[in-house]
């Protein structure tokens, strides 16, 4: 098996584990690979909910694809568990959020919920966040504006041509961060004009984070 199977069977395992968090009613759904199987899992008890929440037109599809109804954040009201993947977390259970793009229906989807349960591989687990670079949503007429004020803040952005969001609008990928401060640096990027959302989840940080790991699935409580 090469590593990127191997890594892929921890995903597997972490979406796995994370079903006997599934109590039934409307479960919020994230985006990306580890939830992908975490997805297929959720099908094989699909009489036990009555739907999900999706954070991206991807899951949406793959859901619907299952037979599982996707309903509309605004009809369903509050949920009681999140599920979503990560680029990094911290031993806070903040994170990095946003490879896929998706990260601002994330942090919908998770301020919505009372629970968040995060699943990734234990390579996500990292001391301090930022070695994976940093995605920002933006307006599209801001990309240069928030690319200049990013510097200001010591990142090296990145714009990730030829990629739009279920929103409309632009990614820009911030290398060269290391976050020592989440909560502060979240609100300091969140407060540039044009920004929609950073992929630092550390005002809402998540509640449970279940590893792959060699040795079987790893839980870490915040
Ligand atoms: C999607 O926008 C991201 O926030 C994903 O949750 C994150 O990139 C994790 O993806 P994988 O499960 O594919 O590693």
């Amino acid at each position: 098996m090469d590593s990127a199977q191997h890594q892929d069977e921890l995903k597997k395992q972490a979406a796995e584990a994370a079903l006997s968090h599934v109590e039934g009613g409307i479960i919020g759904v994230g985006t990306g690979s580890t939830v992908n199987h975490f997805i297929n899992y959720l099908a094989t008890i699909k009489g036990k909910i009555d739907g999900a929440v999706s954070s991206s037109e991807a899951s949406s599809q793959r859901l619907k694809a299952h037979g599982i109804p996707v309903l509309d954040l605004n009809a369903t009201g509050g949920l009681s568990l999140y599920v979503d993947g990560a680029d990094e977390s911290n031993k806070s259970l903040q994170l990095i959020k946003g490879g896929g793009g998706a990260l601002t229906r994330e942090k919908i989807v998770a301020a919505a919920s009372e629970r968040f349960v995060c699943i990734a591989d234990e390579s996500k687990l990292v001391p301090v966040l930022g070695a994976f670079p940093l995605p920002v949503e933006v307006i599209p007429m801001a990309r240069s504006y928030v690319a200049r004020e990013l510097v200001k803040l010591g990142g090296n952005p990145v714009w990730r041509e030829g990629f739009t969001t279920d929103n409309g609008n632009l990614i820009l990928d911030i290398s060269g961060l290391q976050i020592m401060e989440p909560m502060q640096l979240e609100q300091q990027i969140n407060n540039i004009a044009g920004v929609v959302t950073v992929g630092i989840f550390a005002l809402r940080p998540a509640d449970v984070l279940i590893l792959g790991s060699a040795e079987g699935p790893r839980t870490i409580t915040a």
